[in-house]
């Protein structure tokens, strides 16, 4: 079967295909041949030994993948074979087929396509943390940062969805601000212009949103503080434009500034995940999280998928076929 390793650190290109022997499950694992991969950003920070978990030498990237179980390791009673399932897998993901934690697995209805699928493996539960975490009451203003990625295009209609009032998203492209407001944002900001905090504050009355989501960190984070409201909770999830750290100073206005990182909660609250997994499921199963595809690439051009999301080129999920 093939896979796809990088043997250093680097650009796109470090990442190749190699054939390589099916690899058998082990206990409490399952063998799953691959349908779809879903591409995710941290990947291309990873794969450039960036980011909070550069991974060891030789690596091959993380994935959500969609595929149905061929084979059970011993301990196995969640899944049979031939069950079509979502994973989140943890290594060797962009391969024909993969070995995946059973305890990640997402039992999929029947009618869900490959990439509804593949945003239950983990994207769409992120969102639907940060929205937790941010503790979001019905009525509230919530700001979106990148609104058009994987994860902020969900985000926005999950926070809908939890009764949000409105929905302001930022992007960079005026394309990419079209897009997020047709994924149920309601008012897009460029946030590439120097004032778009103080355009929050035009939409929010002068006070500032309830609720920041902040997957993009850098100076993106600090000028969000000048857009929280009192009482408001700026959640951190992800760091595209490098780690910020937090000013205590300019947190006594009454500022919370909260993390959440999806690892954390399956230590800490397997529970509330599993809950809010099958609250998911319904939603895109009855069409109200809707999952935009940007582009679907075979599993040989896994350099050129991560060169899209490098380049900011996409909008919605990036998916490989093997
Ligand atoms: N905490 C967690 O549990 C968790 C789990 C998974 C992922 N994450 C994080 O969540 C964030 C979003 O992930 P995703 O998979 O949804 O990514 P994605 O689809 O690639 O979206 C990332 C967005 O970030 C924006 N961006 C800003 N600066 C960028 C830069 N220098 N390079 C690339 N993109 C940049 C882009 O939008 P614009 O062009 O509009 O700026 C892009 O749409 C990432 O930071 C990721 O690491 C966190």
């Amino acid at each position: 079967m093939r896979t796809v390793r990088y043997a250093s650190y680097g650009d796109p290109d470090v990442l190749r295909i190699e054939e390589v022997p099916t690899p058998a499950p082990g206990p409490n694992q399952v063998l799953i041949r691959t349908e779809a991969i879903g591409v995710n950003f941290v990947e291309t920070q990873r794969r450039r030994g960036q980011g909070p978990f550069p991974p060891a030498l030789p690596a091959s990237p993380n994935g959500d993948v969609v595929g149905t179980v061929e084979a059970l390791g011993p301990e196995v009673t969640t899944v049979q074979v031939g069950d079509r399932v979502a994973a989140t897998v943890m290594d060797n993901a962009y391969a024909d087929q993969v070995v995946a934690d059973a305890t990640f697995l997402v039992p999929l209805p029947e009618k869900l396509d490959a990439a509804q699928a593949s945003v239950l493996a983990s994207p769409a539960q992120v969102a639907l943390c940060v929205l937790r975490v941010g503790k979001l009451a019905p009525g509230e203003t919530i700001l979106v940062h990148s609104a058009s990625g994987t994860i902020g295009h969900l985000t926005t209609q999950l926070a809908k969805i939890l009764g949000a009032g409105k929905v302001l998203g930022t992007a960079s492209t005026p394309a990419k601000r079209e897009f997020a407001l047709r994924y149920d944002t309601d008012v897009a900001i460029d946030y590439g212009s120097d004032e778009w905090a103080d355009r929050v504050l035009e939409e929010t009355g002068g006070r500032g949103a309830d609720v920041i989501i902040d997957g993009v960190g850098g100076d993106t984070f600090l000028r969000g503080l000048d857009a929280l409201a009192p009482w408001g909770r700026l959640v951190f999830y992800g760091a595209a434009q490098g780690m910020p750290s937090v000013p205590a100073m300019r947190l006594l206005g009454m500022k919370y500034v909260v993390g959440s990182a999806f690892y954390e909660w399956w230590r800490h609250e397997p529970d509330a995940l599993r809950k809010g997994l099958n609250e998911l499921i319904g939603y895109v199963a009855d069409g109200r999280l809707r999952v935009a595809v940007h582009a679907t690439l075979p599993l040989t051009e896994a350099a050129q998928a991560h060169r899209m999301i490098e380049d900011r080129a996409h909008t919605g999920r990036l998916l490989l076929v093997p």
